[in-house]
């Protein structure tokens, strides 16, 4: 089995690489390297990595014809929530243009197996707690919405042709490789888990908490974090399931619970043994208080069973692989 991975030099999807290869499958990667890191893909990986882009509709016919896809994992997208509301363009382009290319061409060189990375951004502010699939999706920037349409795409394609789909709708990603080969690098950073490693090494004076009067039980925001390994196996499960011709479908990758970002902060100081200086500012636009999304239907239907989303795993993973990626970028 060959599976092509979109933006598989990246965060999430070189994790799932690295899982994909373990349990067996040939893996091709296409990645354009805006955020995507090659020396990663070298050391930690050894796979083919294409360096190119999804919206290259000439290039993805290429690929179909040289090599035999036999499903497609599509991660590559902007992720950025702020830069979506600034340069909504640059999203449209990327998250939405890309992706239908993509779709196009998988339709025309009949490959009709696709695991998509959606979002729980999707859901906008939340009715509720914890979030399930059929709560309503009213995305409040042009990150969430270009996520949405593709699911919607994605519904109409698997009811006008021969195509099926499983989105997964991941809640933070966290953590990292315990082998400490692969982890998160993001330029700019913007997810906590990082920043607040980053200060812990010095390379940032102090992490802010973007407020600490929510109705939470500490007052500062409520994440659900869940392991880059466990969304790496959640995908593997949704290629099986797709394999053993199961019908289009979304699910949660959330864990049900999460922890505020001021746990967060005590465990790394716990983990690290440092400082970690922590300030209070005002609350930022569009944030809700809590996000957590329910994992039981992924459970459930594909079997997921969360492995190493506790905040301890996820923190010393993370620390192990922010001081070794420290010490080779000095
Ligand atoms: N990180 C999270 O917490 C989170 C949460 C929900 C959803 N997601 C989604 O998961 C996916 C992966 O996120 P990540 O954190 O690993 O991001 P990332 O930026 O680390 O990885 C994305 C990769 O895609 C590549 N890429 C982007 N556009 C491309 C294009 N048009 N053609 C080819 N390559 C392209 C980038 O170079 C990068 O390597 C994204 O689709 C993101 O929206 C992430």
């Amino acid at each position: 089995m060959t599976i092509l991975v979109t933006g598989g030099a990246g965060y999430i999807g070189s994790h799932s690489v690295l899982t994909l290869q373990k349990a067996g499958y040939e893996v091709i990667i296409l990645d354009n390297l805006v955020y995507g890191h090659q020396d990663l893909v070298e050391t930690a990986l050894g796979t083919k990595l294409i360096v190119g882009d999804t919206c290259d509709r000439a290039l993805l016919q290429q690929i179909f014809s040289d090599y035999q896809i036999d499903a497609v994992m599509h991660f590559a997208a902007y992720a950025y929530v702020g830069e979506s509301v600034t340069n909504p363009a640059k999203y449209y382009h990327n998250n939405l243009v890309g992706t239908f290319t993509l779709l196009e061409a998988m339709l025309e060189a009949n490959i009709n197996n696709f695991v998509f990375s959606s979002t729980c951004a999707t859901y906008g502010v939340p009715e509720s707690v914890p979030i399930k699939e059929e709560q309503p999706q009213n995305p409040i920037n042009p990150y969430g919405a270009t996520k949405l349409m593709v699911e919607r795409i994605l519904q109409d394609f698997s009811h006008a042709y021969d195509f099926r789909s499983v989105c997964l709708r991941y809640f933070n990603a966290a953590g990292a490789d315990p082998d400490g080969n692969l982890g998160e690098d993001h330029n700019p950073e913007t997810h906590l888990i990082p920043l607040v490693l980053q200060t812990a090494l010095g390379q940032r004076e102090s992490i802010s908490i973007f407020g600490t009067d929510y109705d939470t039980p500490d007052g500062s925001c409520v994440r659900d974090y869940i392991h880059v390994l466990d969304i790496a196996q959640a995908h593997i499960l949704a290629l099986k399931y797709l394999l053993n011709n199961g019908k289009t479908d979304v699910f949660n990758l959330g864990n049900g619970s999460g922890f505020s970002v001021k746990e967060v902060i005590d465990a790394a100081r716990k983990i690290t043994g440092k400082e970690i200086k922590a300030v209070g500012c005002d609350r930022r636009a569009g944030d809700p208080p809590a996000l957590v999304g329910s994992g039981a239907k992924a459970q459930k239907i594909l079997g997921w069973q969360p492995e190493y989303s506790n905040l301890e795993d996820l923190i010393t993973h993370a620390w192990q692989w922010h001081q070794k990626r420290h010490s080779v970028n000095q």
